[in-house]
């Protein structure tokens, strides 16, 4: 047997041990599977730059961030624009699979990647697919791997910051990754005390998160700690259209949501507002337990559906079960919070604004 693998798009602290779980079931149970590794996800698939795996490039990376074989993001808009040399990327990926003779390709991707796996798939592609993103926003899954060491490290930094937001007695903006989905931001809110959760799901209206901010100093609170996604969205804004609202963005003077924010609020409340932004150490470090126990749990489920051959599949979980998701299902549709969904409903029982 002959399986292709590859890593595909944002990287997160949980691809390593996913794979390892692939890889560990496939050499238990097939007696003879070799594995390639595709180097930079699509890219290594396009241009025949693969590894040859051994059972022990898989050993000792259960805890380890990164991906071994690397990633890179090829756009799924323009995988039928031909490359630098006018070829059709899509032709380049099943020219190589074809001549590897891969009996199947296992594909570590979030939204756009699982959009790619799909037309391989339409293409004749035997495919297996693994939800990989710290958004968590894949449909048909209700966690993806990667997601709660992300919560993890993005509840750290907030927590770190509420002890200096109360010495200071200051309003403190801690920008989290999301741009279309709000699923970081409000789970490391919730868990980290944030007073304030904008995500892009609930566009806000700017006095009323002056106004929450307006009431705790009311109530002797010297400080606020706000949550912001990066795709958090003004309500003005929201009534934008897509291009409007890009070339809004484009021309804006500050370089992300969270300094407009911060710049608005300070205007109206002439309190000193400070932001910190994560960013990429969101991505980064080992997988925390949840997500070893998933990635190995999906990784397992995965080979199982190679040796089966049960292709053209997601596998996902779902009340702690496994469930193996058709990819026309799921690609190219995003799980969104849902505004009127219970855990929003329960934040803003807390007292949590949302700014809506
Ligand atoms: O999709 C994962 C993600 O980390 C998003 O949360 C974030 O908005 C984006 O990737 C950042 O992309 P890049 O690593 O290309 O800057």
């Amino acid at each position: 047997m002959k399986v292709g693998i590859l890593t595909s798009g944002g990287d997160c602290q949980s691809l390593n041990a996913t794979m390892r779980g692939v890889a560990k079931t496939l050499y238990n149970k097939v007696k003879n599977v070799e594995i390639i590794g595709f180097i930079e996800g699509y890219k290594g698939l396009m241009y025949g730059d693969y590894k040859v795996m051994t059972p022990s490039d898989f050993s000792g990376i259960l805890t380890e961030g990164g991906t071994i074989i690397g990633t890179s993001r090829q756009p799924f808009k323009l995988m039928r624009t031909p490359d630098k040399d006018g070829n059709d990327k899509v032709e380049l990926m099943k020219k190589t699979y074809k001549k590897l003779k891969l009996d199947c390709l296992v594909v570590l991707g979030g939204n756009g990647s699982q959009k790619t796996a799909n037309l391989l798939r339409e293409e004749g592609l035997n495919i297996v697919s693994l939800p990989k993103t710290i958004d968590n926003d894949l449909w048909g899954t209700s966690m993806t791997f990667g997601f709660q060491s992300a919560v993890n490290i993005a509840s750290d930094a907030i927590d770190c910051i509420h002890t200096t937001a109360a010495s200071h007695g200051r309003v403190f903006i801690v920008e989290v990754m999301g741009h279309k989905v709000g699923w970081l931001t409000l789970h490391a809110g919730i868990a980290s005390g944030a007073d304030i959760i904008l995500i892009p799901e609930i566009p806000y209206d700017i006095d009323k998160v002056v106004d929450a901010i307006k009431k705790r100093t009311k109530a002797g609170k010297r400080f606020s700690i706000l949550a912001v996604a990066e795709g958090a969205i003004s309500k003005e804004d929201a009534k934008l259209s897509k291009k409007e609202y890009k070339a809004k963005l484009a021309a804006s003077p500050y370089p992300s949501v969270s300094y407009e924010i911060g710049k608005r609020i300070e205007e109206k409340t002439g309190q000193e507002i400070r932001v910190t932004i994560p960013g990429h150490t969101q991505r980064g470090g080992s997988p925390c337990p949840y997500d070893r126990v998933l990635s190995s749990r999906l990784g397992a489920e995965a080979a199982m559906m190679i040796i089966e051959k049960d292709y053209g599949k997601l596998v996902g979980i779902k009340h702690d079960e496994l469930v193996r998701i058709p990819l026309e299902d799921v690609a190219g549709k995003l799980k969104m919070v849902d505004p009127d969904s219970s855990i929003i409903k329960e934040a803003k029982a807390l007292g949590i604004s949302f700014g809506d």
